[in-house]
């Protein structure tokens, strides 16, 4: 428990680490020494003097060791959305013959769409199913299969060694989304067979709003595999300005464009901050704060309109834990004015993320203990919480 390495006012229980993570303050503190002494003081210079041209490939090597990888197959660049559509293009350029894009159904939206704007790209058909049917629509035409490890609602945490080995026996690698894992969970992607990934930044890992995301692509696949957006910062020498393009070694090959600096530094701070806080034990810890959460509101759920969505079973279940109920936008509003801070989504889910370097169980039993008075004045059915 790192609480004050963070941000937050005393007294605030932040629930909220799934959908942007609390600022550290040494994200801070690196932000304003580049803003002064790089950008201010040294201006174009600190591409190299401050190592600006490395940044993306040294915090892809310590996300890796939060995702059992080794260094030289993650690199930090774009978004989530943008890092899929390059795997998918880059996986059905190696498949040619196969037809179908398997996705998830029911995952965060922009999986399914990016799925779907390239296969119009590049004539494929996305085929949809539910987390426990993609095994059973595997077959010789599915070129690639995009699902993520933990599900933004449910928070259900997927076993990745049984698909990636059911996946392996028709030859379609999984794209893993690690949005909901990164930086709470244990992530074993080699251990796990793992061959493809991508993951955000700016929830657990607290890397700041907008912070870039990452992509995994395994050794195995970097022999493979082409970036289908082939930009001067995935090749070998930038600043040799060739006009034949060759690829970076390692991951680095999936970077395209110039990287926001500002945000790496900002990323680059607050992995620094988890891979200094026993990282191994982050899994055990966000267990047991969703744990303390459930066991608190079990006994008064369905009397109080409670229904949970995440599994009860932790080794089942992700770092946050979800309930349905009919006024869950209006709860949480009413929540938050007794400074318990989670979220909603349509139409009647409420999230409560226990990221585990800033709340404890004793937080969490707070958070619940909060949820059930909130419930039970009915306070939540007030004018000011109203949608
Ligand atoms: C599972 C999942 N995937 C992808 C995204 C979006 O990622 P990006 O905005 O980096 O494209 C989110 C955002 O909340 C998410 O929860």
């Amino acid at each position: 428990m790192i609480r004050s390495l963070f941000d937050l006012p005393d007294g605030l229980l932040y629930f909220a680490g799934h959908s942007l993570g609390p600022a550290p303050k040494l994200a801070r503190a690196r932000l304003l020494e580049t803003v002064d002494a790089h950008w201010g003081a040294r201006q174009v210079r600190s591409w190299t003097e401050a190592d600006w041209m490395g940044l993306a490939e040294r915090i892809g090597g310590h996300i890796a060791d939060l995702v059992g990888a080794r260094a030289n197959e993650v690199m930090v660049a774009d978004s989530v959305s943008v890092n899929l559509f390059k795997l998918i293009a880059a996986v059905c350029a190696i498949r040619p013959k196969r037809s179908e894009i398997l996705v998830e159904a029911d995952d965060f939206p922009t999986d399914a769409y990016v799925a779907a704007s390239a296969a119009a790209a590049l004539g494929k058909t996305v085929v949809l199913a539910p987390r426990q049917g993609l095994a059973a629509r595997l077959n010789h035409d599915t070129a690639v299969v995009i699902t993520s490890h933990v599900h933004y609602r449910s928070a259900h945490a997927q076993n990745m060694q049984a698909l990636n080995s059911q996946a392996a026996l028709v030859d379609a690698p999984v794209i893993w989304d690690l949005s909901h894992s990164v930086g709470a969970m244990g992530v074993e992607l080699a251990a796990h067979g793992a061959q493809l990934a991508v993951g955000c930044g700016y929830k657990y890992l607290s890397g700041g709003p907008g912070a870039p995301a990452f992509i995994y692509v395994s050794q195995d696949m970097q022999r493979q595999l082409r970036n289908p957006i082939a930009g001067w910062m995935g090749s070998a020498d930038p600043f040799a300005f060739r006009q034949n393009y060759v690829p970076r070694a390692g991951a680095a090959a999936f970077a395209s464009g110039t990287p926001p600096i500002l945000s790496l530094i900002a990323l680059e701070a607050a992995v620094e901050v988890i891979a200094a806080a026993a990282p191994d034990k982050l899994q055990e810890q966000a267990r047991e704060n969703g744990q303390a959460f459930i066991d608190a509101i079990a006994p008064h759920e369905a009397q109080l309109g409670l229904t949970r969505v995440s599994p009860i079973i932790s080794a089942e279940r992700g770092a946050h834990v979800a309930y349905r109920h009919a006024f869950a936008p209006a709860i949480v509003k009413a929540l938050e004015a007794e400074s318990v801070i989670g979220d909603s989504r349509p139409p009647d889910l409420m999230r409560f993320g226990f990221a585990p370097l800033y709340v404890t169980a004793a937080d969490a039993r707070a958070g619940a203990a909060a949820l059930l008075r909130v419930l039970r004045s009915g306070i939540y059915r007030d004018k000011r919480f109203a949608a």
